[in-house]
């Protein structure tokens, strides 16, 4: 049994994944903007992951932008029967390498079509709606207008289905009345725990829930507590993290990103990993204190 296949699966559209999959925003340059500096890496990553078992990509054509897409159409298309490719729509990239929003009828549109030619797809597996409502956390605000767009796009054969990214329960509840949604994709990891009633109310509803950041993102987590809980089993701080989040609720789906194969192995590795109760008790407390102690 592989570290992939312990961790288990989890439905995902009409698809069931398993849970550790690979978020391919690093794969982009610097601040996730024009090409990688080793473009040969970046293919040899994605292809490992994919032979290691992911079966679950997450992307969006503003990585780069479209650099991301391209880079995983060339290493990886004819695509696996099983991969399943998870994009996102709502933002666009400023030519200063700001992220923007785009969720107007024709910038979906447009983002659609471009993911569908840069990824080398007829359609797209699912697509989530980026609420860039705030850029760097979720805020309260319609999604009918925005949302019907990529339902009448979903209904055109585009799409097959629908998520969530930086929303709210509220957003959830809204969005459930115009589509189907199959995900929700928000910021969440050991430390930082806004979302745990959004979870909550996702495991009981049976949708996944896919933190970004899983590891920290842009700063990677540093806590005292979780290095420990790493050294005394043998495993690395952010192996440790994973195997949280795995536990913490069985629609968790794991997206962490890297640039490295020696960090997509470890993270990988992280299915393997049983945390015992004192431990799980120590990292619980980490988000509970609100700091990294
Ligand atoms: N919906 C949204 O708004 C949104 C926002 C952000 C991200 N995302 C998605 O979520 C995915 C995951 O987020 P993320 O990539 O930003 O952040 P992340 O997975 O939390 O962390 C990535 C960072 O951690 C480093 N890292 C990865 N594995 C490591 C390891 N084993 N040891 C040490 N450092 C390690 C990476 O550097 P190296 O490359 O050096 O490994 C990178 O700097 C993204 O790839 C993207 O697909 C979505």
């Amino acid at each position: 049994m592989t570290s992939l296949t312990t961790a288990g699966t989890f439905p995902l559209g009409h698809r069931s994944v398993n849970r550790l999959g690979y978020g391919a925003m690093q794969l982009a340059g610097p601040g996730v903007f024009g090409p990688p500096r080793d473009r040969d890496a970046a293919l040899a990553v994605l292809r490992q992951a994919v032979a290691s078992g992911v079966n679950h990509i997450d992307t969006s054509d503003f990585y780069g932008p479209h650099v991301t897409n391209q880079i995983i159409r060339e290493a990886l298309h004819p695509y696996p029967d099983d991969l399943v490719i998870v994009t996102k729509v709502g933002a666009v990239r400023g030519a200063d390498a700001s992220w923007n929003p785009a969720m107007a009828p024709a910038e979906l549109t447009r983002a659609v079509h471009d993911n569908l030619r840069n990824l080398g797809l007829d359609v797209l597996d699912v697509v989530n709606l980026r609420i860039m409502g705030q850029v760097h956390g979720p805020s309260e605000g319609s999604i009918e207008a925005p949302l019907t767009v990529l339902a009448e796009l979903q209904r055109q054969g585009l799409i097959r289905h629908l998520g969530l990214s930086n929303a709210t329960s509220a957003q959830l509840k809204q969005g459930r009345g115009i589509a189907e949604i199959v995900c929700v994709q928000n910021n969440y990891n050991l430390v930082h725990r806004d979302d745990d009633a959004l979870i909550d109310e996702l495991t009981g509803l049976g949708i996944a829930y896919v933190p970004f950041f899983p590891l920290g993102g842009f700063t990677p987590l540093q806590s005292t507590a979780l290095s420990d809980v790493a050294t005394s089993l043998g495993a690395t701080p952010m192996q440790v993290a994973l195997a949280w989040l795995l536990h913490r609720a069985p629609n968790i789906l794991l997206i962490p990103g890297t640039s490295s194969p020696d960090h997509l192995r470890e993270n990988l590795g992280a299915g393997q990993l049983a945390l015992p109760g004192a431990a799980l008790a120590r990292l619980n407390a980490i988000g509970k204190a609100g700091h990294l102690g």
